[in-house]
């Protein structure tokens, strides 16, 4: 079989800009990513899963560099500012100089984390990334967001920090546990979902080869995911406007995991039910007239192996309370990303709670 061809995306950000890289083999490749590192220095940031998996073949392109490791512990939970000051440590340790770089290997914890180091050592030095979960490749590896949680709150610290450049190995996707896969996969749908119609109809078209791991069709879709996202930051960096629609289902989805104690859906999972509750939402709210693109939506996520209910036992009005915490709300009302069908998302502000509620009713 041939490899699969590499894909290689623009974030335009003027003298910030960068690459984004999807292809296969990209780990052994260090000719590619070593372009990225303009120092002497070099700290790898990944966890106790990922790096006796990929760590030897990102070493092995080290040659000539002063590096270390930094691991962390597996799960959100170390996310920590802890685990920033350890990594700030580990730097001062390196003798690292304004022109060294971290390196983020691993899924969205690690690439968070590693993003945020970077951003405060000797107030922001620059950082690449070697993303190995679909959800770190489709989404939280472009863009610039980095952070980490506190014990008041998820990503409640953070910084708008973008990597020198992004190198998606597409065969780390290999190890990659089928449902967290299948998570990253919501991610896809959801840019889709929100500014890409004709990606949409690609996705329905191409759904039984991407839910079986076909490398074309995936490297496809993460490219497609990555332009579309690469688009929305370029034109709005530090989200003014625009790239608020990135969280379409997420004010539902939050919730959803709230309510589930961070144990019964993933986060994609809760994503995928947040939009088809944000579109049953919008067909209520007489936004979206088409019934058939509620029906497309749990037709592509039902196909990919995604929730599209509300998991049993979960109550609407506990729902409700949890969706007013969200950071997008303001002067206490709802501001909920909705949309006109699919492709065409907007931002919502002043959304009745009644409406809410009736969707969660009739959606338990
Ligand atoms: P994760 O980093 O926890 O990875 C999921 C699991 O997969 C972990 O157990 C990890 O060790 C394991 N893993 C990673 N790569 C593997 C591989 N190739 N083979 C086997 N196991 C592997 O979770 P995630 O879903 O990648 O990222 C979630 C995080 O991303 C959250 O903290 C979220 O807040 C953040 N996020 C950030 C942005 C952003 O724009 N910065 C966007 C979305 C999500
Ligand atoms: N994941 C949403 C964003 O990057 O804006």
């Amino acid at each position: 079989m041939n490899a699969p061809a590499t894909h290689t995306i623009d974030v335009t950000l003027g003298a910030r800009s960068y690459h984004v890289h999807i292809g296969h083999g990209l780990l052994d490749d260090s000719a590619l990513w070593r372009g990225a590192i303009r120092g002497r220095h070099a700290l790898v940031i990944s966890n106790t899963t990922v790096a006796p998996l990929y760590l030897e073949r990102v070493a092995k392109g080290m040659d000539g560099l002063q590096w270390d490791t930094f691991l962390i512990d597996d799960g959100e939970a170390h996310k920590s500012f802890d685990n920033v000051g350890r990594a700030l440590a580990a730097l001062a340790k390196l003798g690292a100089t304004r022109d060294a770089c971290v390196i983020a290997l691993g899924g969205g914890v690690v690439g968070d984390l590693a993003g945020f180091t970077a951003a405060c050592w000797m107030r922001g030095i620059d950082f690449i990334q070697l993303p190995t979960t679909l959800l770190a490749m489709v989404d939280s590896s472009v863009g610039g967001k980095t952070g980490v949680n506190l014990p008041a709150g998820k990503n409640l610290v953070g910084a708008f920090h973008q990597p020198r450049g992004v190198f998606a190995d597409i065969d780390t996707l290999a190890t990659l546990p089928e449902r967290e896969f299948r998570a990253g996969l919501a991610e896809v749908v959801k840019g889709a979902a929100i500014g890409d119609a004709e990606f949409f109809a690609w996705l329905e078209a191409h759904a039984d080869a991407l839910a079986a791991r076909d490398q074309d069709v995936m490297a496809e879709a993460i490219a497609r995911k990555v332009a579309y996202k690469a688009g929305v930051v370029a034109r709005d960096e530090t989200e003014q406007g625009e790239r608020t629609l990135l969280n379409l289902g997420h004010t539902f989805g939050h919730a959803l995991e709230t309510a589930g104690r961070y144990t019964t859906l993933l986060h994609g999972e809760a994503v995928a039910v947040g939009m088809v509750l944000a579109a049953q939402l919008s067909q209520q709210l007489g936004m979206s007239t088409l019934d058939d693109d509620t029906l497309r939506l749990q037709r592509l996520l039902d196909t990919l192996g995604l929730p599209t209910d509300v998991p049993p036992g979960m109550d609407p009005q506990q729902l409700l309370t949890l969706m007013r915490l969200d950071k997008k709300n303001t002067a206490g009302t709802l501001r909920l990303i909705l949309w006109r069908g699919i492709g065409r998302a907007e931002i919502v502000a002043g959304v009745n709670e009644a409406d809410v509620l009736a969707v969660l009713q009739a959606a338990v």
